[in-house]
C-alpha cells in the first residue's frame, strides 16, 4: 500500500484575544493509496482549517506532513503552489470557476499552468468532461450551467491533474439534497475507477456514511469512529 498523506503530532491554535485558541490538538493521521476517508464535525471544530492545513493552504503551529513523500510543512510558497498544483486538488462549497473562460478551459487551466500546450491540454479536458458526462457544456462559461454541473466541472479541474488525493470540503453544501446525492455517487465512481483518494469534509452524518473510513474532531481531538 503506498501512503499517500501522514500527518504526525499536528496542532494549531489561534490567539483569539489574549488566550490561544486550540483548534487542533497532536493529530496523526495516515491516509493510503485508494481510501475514501470522511471527517465530521460540528461546525466551528476545525474541520476546514485541518483541511486546509492538509492541503498546505495553511501552516500549523507544531507538527510534520508527508504528502507523497515528500515533507511540505518548511516547503517555500514558491515550491509549493507547484506542489499543490501537481499533487492535491481541491472542491470546496463554492465553485472557484474562472467566469471569463469555458468550461473546457477551466479543465484545462491546471494541465496548462504544468506546462502543457493549450491544444493538448484541452484535448485531456474534454476526455475528462467526457468522462463527467459535461460533453455538452464544454463550450459553456460558468455563469451557463446549473450548480451540478459547476461542480461537475470542478471536480474535472481537480482531478485533471492526477492528484495524490482529492480534498472536498461540505462539497454538495450549496446544493439541493438530490444534486448533492449525484455528486457524492460521483466521487465513490472516480474511486473506484481511477483508485482515487478522498478526503471529505462534512457536518453531516448521512454525507459522512459514504466514506469507507470515518473521522469526528471533537474538542480538538482526532477521532476514529
Ligand atoms: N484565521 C483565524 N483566526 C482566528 N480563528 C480562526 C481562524 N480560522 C478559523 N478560526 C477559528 O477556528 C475554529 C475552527 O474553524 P474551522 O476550521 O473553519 O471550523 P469548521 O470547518 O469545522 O467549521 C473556529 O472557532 C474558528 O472561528
Ligand atoms: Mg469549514
Amino acid at each position: 500500500m503506498k501512503t499517500i498523506i501522514e500527518v504526525k503530532n499536528l496542532c494549531k491554535s489561534y490567539l483569539s484575544g489574549s488566550k490561544p485558541l486550540n483548534v487542533l490538538e497532536n493529530i496523526d493521521l495516515s491516509i493510503q493509496q485508494g481510501d475514501f476517508i470522511s471527517l465530521m464535525g460540528p461546525s466551528g471544530s476545525g474541520k476546514s482549517t485541518l483541511l486546509n492545513i492538509m492541503g498546505t493552504m495553511d501552516t500549523p503551529n507544531t507538527g510534520d506532513i508527508w504528502i507523497a513523500g515528500q515533507q511540505v510543512t518548511h516547503m517555500p510558497e514558491n515550491k509549493l503552489a507547484m506542489f499543490r498544483l501537481k499533487h492535491i486538488g481541491f472542491v470546496f462549497q463554492f465553485h472557484y470557476l474562472l467566469p471569463e473562460f469555458s468550461i473546457e478551459e477551466n479543465v484545462a487551466m491546471p494541465l496548462m499552468i504544468s506546462g502543457q500546450s493549450r491544444q493538448e491540454a484541452i484535448v485531456n479536458a474534454r476526455e475528462m468532461l467526457d468522462y463527467l458526462g459535461m460533453t455538452e457544456r464544454m463550450h459553456h462559461f460558468p455563469a451557463e450551467i446549473s450548480g451540478g454541473e459547476k461542480q461537475r466541472a470542478v471536480i474535472g479541474r481537480a482531478l485533471i491533474n492526477k492528484p495524490d488525493i482529492l480534498l472536498a470540503d461540505e462539497p454538495t453544501g450549496n446544493l439541493d439534497k438530490e444534486t448533492g446525492a449525484k455528486v457524492l455517487d460521483l466521487f465513490k465512481k472516480i474511486q473506484k475507477d481511477m483508485n482515487q483518494t478522498f478526503f471529505l469534509v462534512t457536518h453531516n452524518d448521512q454525507i459522512a456514511k459514504i466514506a469507507e473510513i470515518n473521522y469526528q474532531l471533537d474538542s480538538g481531538k482526532l477521532i476514529r469512529k
